[in-house]
């Protein structure tokens, strides 16, 4: 079975319940105490889907650009967040990001790189619309085997090793780059057959030269 275009529009409205299955909350804490986020600054939530990143940036009293491909998953927000202040909701890719030069203050992006048809030119692009002195965290897969990510899931990357991703950091200019362990796993039941994925979870972060 291939999910194909379309994939995220169609498991926009189950996305809060699969989310839960995959990775728990302790992701997103990790990725804010990381970027140590203060309140009254302005957040990029890249790959947003239906607010995992977004919804504690706007509880922390953050202002939150939040950008999906997926007018699905973008819906989803739009109900689920109607009426929060702060929160502006823009269509758009990673790899050529719906944001001016330098707006933002971090630049977030949790389970997205796996999705993108070019990681190194995404980092980039998240880089560009950082404030200097602003941080970026990535909070995505380790290179994994499970091949039915790829088939039912829409992945186009088996996770990415931790190593590589601190390249693409240094090389779009990034000082301080740091790959860490999460502490948190990516589970994932294939839905036909039993296999089962156990993926480490990595947090990469770096910040832009003053
Ligand atoms: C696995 S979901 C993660 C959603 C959310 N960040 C979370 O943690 O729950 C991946 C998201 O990336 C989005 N996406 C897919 N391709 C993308 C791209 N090229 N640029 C930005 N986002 C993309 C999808 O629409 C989807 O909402």
């Amino acid at each position: 079975m291939t999910p194909g275009k379309g994939y995220f529009d169609r498991v926009a409205g189950e996305w809060d319940r699969m989310r839960a299955q995959f990775f728990s909350e302790g992701v997103r804490e990790r990725a804010l105490s990381v970027a140590g986020v203060r309140p009254g600054r302005v957040a990029a939530d890249i790959g947003a889907g239906t607010g995992f990143i977004t919804e504690v940036l706007l509880r922390r009293g953050l202002r939150v650009i939040a950008v999906d491909p997926s007018p699905g998953m973008l819906a989803q927000m739009e109900r689920k967040f109607a009426g929060a202040e702060g929160l502006e909701l823009r269509q758009g890719a990673a790899e050529a990001l719906p944001i001016p030069d330098s707006a933002v203050d971090y630049v977030f992006a949790n389970m997205c790189l796996h999705h993108v048809e070019r990681p190194p030119r995404a980092i980039r692009e998240m880089v560009r619309v950082l404030r200097p002195g602003g941080v970026l965290v990535v909070t995505d897969l380790d290179e994994h085997r499970f091949e039915f990510l790829r088939e039912e899931h829409c992945d186009r990357w088996p996770g990415f090793k931790r190593g590589e991703v601190a390249g693409w950091f240094r090389e779009a200019g990034l000082e301080e780059v740091r790959v860490e362990d999460v502490g948190e796993r990516c589970c994932a039941r294939s839905c036909c057959g039993d296999e089962h994925a156990n993926v480490g979870i990595f947090l990469a972060s770096g910040r832009k030269p003053r």
